[in-house]
């Protein structure tokens, strides 16, 4: 079932001269991890900003169009309503802070005080959630004491705690490490076989190719590719767009043109061991 629909959509910021989406055409179906890629000012947050009814309802500015988020005419439904539906999790992840609570543990509750949950399943919910990001051990800071990366994680935890069936993800990686990324991509993939819709915006391309199902690359305000990973990351017209492809990607269009007969371009390093494995059965060289 089709989750996320978007038909001819167009936007413009109020103070800005020209669109900053410009006929934009995106159908999600429920389950899917999505990755949207694109060069800085590409869109990417401002198609976030469509999906959750924040541009034009907060934002102001012109929408065309139409957007149909669970069902729900998003230019009819007011953003308090959406908000059961989509989860956003901020790019700057200190602008999530809701800056009233004293406690990381209270902040993660915030959202569930809100929405009236008893306060049983509110503990319980966000036990559960602070021990699958492993930030148990922040419980009792002050969230505006944290780093940049404790904070991205207290930013995701608050979202997820919510349980929405949509996720849009901002960029949720800029301040972590290898290993603190590695970390926030099996979250969504678990939460993907929880069987939640994921939009996860992420330069990172290596795990891009690693965990989305499906990539969607913007330049500026359009939807410029949309397609299955594989097929997309391994198109070397990615680098005109300013976004780089997969180490091994770039690796395998060099064998190519090498002369080595690569059957497919891998974008992941499983993917490149067999295609590298196969040349040498065929005893292409290697
Ligand atoms: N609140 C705003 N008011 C006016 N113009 C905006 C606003 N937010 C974004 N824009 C403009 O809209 C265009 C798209 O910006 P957007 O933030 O969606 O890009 P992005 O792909 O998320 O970039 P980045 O990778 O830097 O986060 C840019 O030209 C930007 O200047
Ligand atoms: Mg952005």
């Amino acid at each position: 079932m089709a989750c996320i629909e978007l038909k001819q959509v167009s936007y413009r910021y109020p103070t800005s001269k020209t669109a900053n989406l410009k006929e934009v055409n995106l159908t999600v179906e429920s389950g899917e991890f999505i990755a949207v890629i694109g060069r800085n000012e590409a869109g990417k947050t401002t198609l976030c900003n469509v999906i959750r009814g924040f541009a034009p309802h907060f934002y102001q500015g012109k929408l065309s169009g139409s957007v149909h988020v669970n069902g729900k005419d998003v230019l009819r439904t007011e953003i308090g309503d959406l908000s059961w539906d989509v989860g956003y999790v901020f790019q700057n992840p200190f602008n999530q802070n809701s800056g009233v609570k004293a406690t990381v543990y209270e902040e993660i509750s915030y959202g569930l005080e809100n929405l009236g949950i008893p306060r049983r399943e509110i503990f319980d919910r966000v036990d559960e959630v602070i021990n699958l990001l492993g930030i148990a051990y922040l419980a009792d800071k002050h969230p505006m004491k944290l780093s940049g990366g404790q904070c991205q994680r207290v930013a995701l935890a608050s979202i997820i705690v919510m349980e929405p069936a949509i996720l849009l993800i901002d960029e949720p990686t800029s301040q972590l490490d290898p290993k603190g990324t590695e970390d926030v991509f099996k979250i969504i993939d678990m939460l993907k076989k929880k069987g939640k819709t994921t939009i996860l915006v992420e330069h990172k391309i290596d795990r891009v190719a690693e965990y989305a199902d499906r990539v969607i690359l913007m330049d500026e305000g359009r939807i410029v590719r949309d397609g299955p990973a594989a097929q997309i990351l391994s198109d070397p017209a990615l680098l005109e767009y300013g976004v780089t492809l997969p180490q091994t990607a770039l690796l395998g269009l060099r064998l190519r043109e090498e002369g080595l007969p690569l059957e497919r371009i891998p974008i992941t390093i499983d993917q490149a061991a067999v295609s590298i494995g196969a040349l040498r059965k065929e005893g292409g060289g290697i």
